[in-house]
């Protein structure tokens, strides 16, 4: 099914299913980094996590092996998600010949094209398809490539970059793309829903959304990117803007078999990723201080344990948008329109303007009586 309102039907619940209710015990991080030399591969270690050391301005989520676990749960919810389309990787109309995948993480999401993968830090495989490039660098930076893409992709590069560093990222997207090319990007929100009352209204899961959102905006940049990145998109001057919301099911809970594996995909990764995605945060610009690491360890077990009662029905929104660069008539066009729509305007304008500075004649009274 790929209707656009995927995100408006209600999950039904698979009475049948008996979660673990005891503590989930998440494997320990074992740090390989000394083993490997380079300083980029080392990155920064912090609370128990390592983060990337390549951009000044510091990236929340870390990059070790526990979070690339979370992304390949990430990545298989993501493929299970979408497994009734024809193309579960992208939805833009296209066979690509020069695709761009930006915070590319691991690189599991490589379609038969040739890609140029670029994240902050090396992705840790010893083996990649011939077809793809996988290089180190900081978007936000000049891009240097020389030659144009027909598909730029981004996927959960949430609190990844500021509003303005989006703007620019999102022109740069433009600018890099062929006439006719597609940029598409895809975005999930911790944000906790639950259709049924399954959820006590005090319940933990219901506090993550909100409170990463607000650490977010505190660091400057943002998470809720599932509410914004059609508007970026469109801004950015992309025409044949299509979008495609759906829930994402955490746990087994679906009665439906696709739904429940992708909410056992997707509880996977909810119990790998969570200490990722908040330690940075919380730690930082938790709320009303940062949080101590013990602290943070403290709310994600409360977390794990809301998770994992199998008396839950929890899922997430995720959103899609894909859209195309126009062709040079097709801008032509555009800015012909905008030109005379301008031009209305101004005459419109003018012409209120002169009304304005003529005296309105006063009816004399003889005039007022006659007529009555
Ligand atoms: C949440 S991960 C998602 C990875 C991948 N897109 C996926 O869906 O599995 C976001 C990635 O964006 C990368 N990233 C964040 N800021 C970046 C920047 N300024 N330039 C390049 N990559 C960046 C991070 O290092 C991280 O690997």
């Amino acid at each position: 099914m790929s209707g656009a309102n995927a995100d408006e039907i209600t999950i039904a619940v698979d009475p049948d299913v008996h979660l673990r209710q005891d503590e989930y015990d998440p494997r320990d991080w074992n740090s390989d980094t000394t083993s490997i030399g380079s300083s980029i591969y080392r990155g920064i270690m912090e609370n128990g996590r390592r983060y990337q050391s390549l951009k000044e301005d510091e990236y929340a989520f870390p990059a070790d092996e526990q979070q690339f676990d979370t992304y390949d749960a990430v990545h298989l919810a993501a493929m299970v998600g979408d497994s009734q389309e024809e193309n579960p990787l992208f939805h833009a109309p296209i066979e690509p010949k020069n695709v761009l995948d930006i915070g590319t993480g691991k690189g599991s999401h490589v379609p038969e094209a040739w890609v140029r993968g670029v994240d902050l830090f090396p992705p840790p495989v010893t083996w990649l398809p011939p077809n793809c490039v996988l290089e180190v660098d900081d978007v936000t930076q000049d891009w240097t490539w020389s030659q144009k893409f027909d598909l730029i992709h981004l996927r959960i590069l949430a609190c990844a970059f500021t509003p303005e560093e989006t703007v620019q990222i999102m022109k740069k997207c433009y600018d890099n793309l062929q006439p006719g090319g597609w940029i598409e990007q895809f975005e999930i929100h911790p944000n906790v829903y639950c259709d049924d009352a399954s959820i006590a209204e005090d319940n933990v899961l219901y506090d993550i959304g909100p409170r990463c959102d607000a650490a977010a905006n505190k660091s400057g940049k943002r998470m809720d990117l599932v509410k914004t990145i059609r508007d970026s998109i469109e801004k950015a001057g992309f025409v044949d803007v299509h979008e495609k919301a759906t829930k994402w099911p955490i746990g087994p809970w679906p009665r439906e078999k696709a739904k429940k594996e992708l909410g056992s995909i997707n509880l996977h990764h909810w119990l790998t990723g969570i200490e990722g995605y908040t330690m940075f945060l919380m730690t930082k610009f938790g709320d009303p201080e940062p949080w101590t690491q013990e602290e943070v360890r403290v709310y994600n077990a409360q977390m794990r344990k809301a998770l994992l009662n199998p008396h839950h029905h929890p899922y997430q929104r995720t959103r899609r948008v894909w859209a195309r660069k126009p062709f040079p008539e097709e801008v032509k066009a555009r800015d012909e329109k905008e030109k005379e729509k301008q031009e209305k305007l101004k005459e419109a304008e003018a012409a209120a303007a002169a009304a304005a500075a003529v005296p309105v004649k006063q009816e004399s009274p003889e005039i007022k009586k006659e007529k009555e």
